[in-house]
């Protein structure tokens, strides 16, 4: 495995495992059978509902818990001081652990200074290892980075091929946070799985779209936590790091670029009222 260094210091694994739709269900024997092909890092949140079936798997796997390295995300609905503080208490709880790794805010929505502050005492206490933000668009990115005590270590944003997150990386660049993408595969939007540049680049080194898409994506120094519930994938996702893409396929790959999400923008007023309704 190979790691990036958070601004303290922390290393994290640059590749990792998403649990996102995962239904709680089949998180216990997906999060396993992500562990049995190699996979250190899972990314959950409150909002997915699944904390629970990823804890169960670190306490039943075997393996001690300093082998993981642990995201998780407070939600909009726990946005505040106190109600924040409340969740971080019943993530640790929920995920079976005294710590955990990385702690975001998920949505830049709601009191998140408030729930940024519970954070930094959580950090403080020894309760997360480090902190950060996902979803803060440049704006409200330097804004927290200007105003808050502890600086986010990482801003997890939507970023794959088709939007590369040029702009905003230059800011995260800028003050030392590390990208995190979500939706590498952008969850398969715009027939990601048969995009012509992609496959014929795959072809050149016998790997299949997905991997170039994650290679591109590490080799652009973006750390990545693909989701899939199946084996076969789970495997193909984390064998990635025996090639190398040349300076010519990261050009040609920088050329599908969209420059926008695939999803909704953060900048959006109906975006907005819409994760207003889950508050
Ligand atoms: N912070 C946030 O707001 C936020 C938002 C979204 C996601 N996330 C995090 O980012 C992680 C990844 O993003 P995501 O789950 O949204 O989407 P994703 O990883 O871009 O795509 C997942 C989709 O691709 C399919 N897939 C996976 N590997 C494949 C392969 N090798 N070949 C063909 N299809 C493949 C999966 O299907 P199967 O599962 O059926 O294999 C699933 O439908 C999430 O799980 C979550 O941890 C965070």
């Amino acid at each position: 495995m190979e790691y990036v260094t958070l601004k303290n210091g922390v290393k994290m694994p640059k590749l990792g495992y998403g649990v996102y739709q995962t239904p709680p269900e089949e998180t216990e024997k997906c999060v396993l059978e992500a562990i049995q092909t190699g996979y250190r890092s899972i990314d959950t949140a409150q909002a997915y509902g699944n904390e629970e079936g990823v804890g169960n798997t670190l306490a039943k796997c075997g393996l001690p818990r300093e082998e993981f390295f642990i995201t998780t995300k407070v939600w909009i609905s726990n946005a505040g001081y106190e109600k924040a503080k409340a969740s971080i208490e019943e993530s640790l709880k929920k995920l079976k652990t005294d710590y955990i790794d990385l702690l975001l805010i998920h949505q830049p929505f709601g009191d998140y200074y408030g729930t940024y502050r519970a954070m930094e005492e959580a950090y403080e206490e020894g309760k997360v290892r480090a902190i950060g933000v996902s979803n803060f668009y440049p704006d409200r990115y330097l804004d927290i980075e200007h105003f808050s005590k502890i600086k986010p270590a990482v801003n997890q944003v939507e970023t794959h091929v088709f939007w590369q997150q040029k702009e905003a990386k230059k800011y995260m660049k800028k003050y030392g946070t590390q990208i995190m993408s979500w939706g590498p595969f952008a969850e398969g939007k715009n027939d990601y799985f048969n995009n012509p540049v992609l496959k014929e680049i795959g072809g050149k080194y016998g790997k299949s779209v997905a991997q170039v898409a994650l290679r591109f994506l590490l080799q652009s120094d973006v750390v990545v936590i693909p989701k899939s519930v199946h084996k076969n994938r789970m495997e193909e996702n984390f064998n990635v790091f025996d090639f190398e893409l040349t300076a010519e396929d990261m050009a040609k790959i920088e050329g599908l670029d969209g420059g926008e999400s695939l999803f909704f923008s953060h900048y959006d007023p109906e975006t907005v009222e819409w994760f207003m309704t889950m508050a």
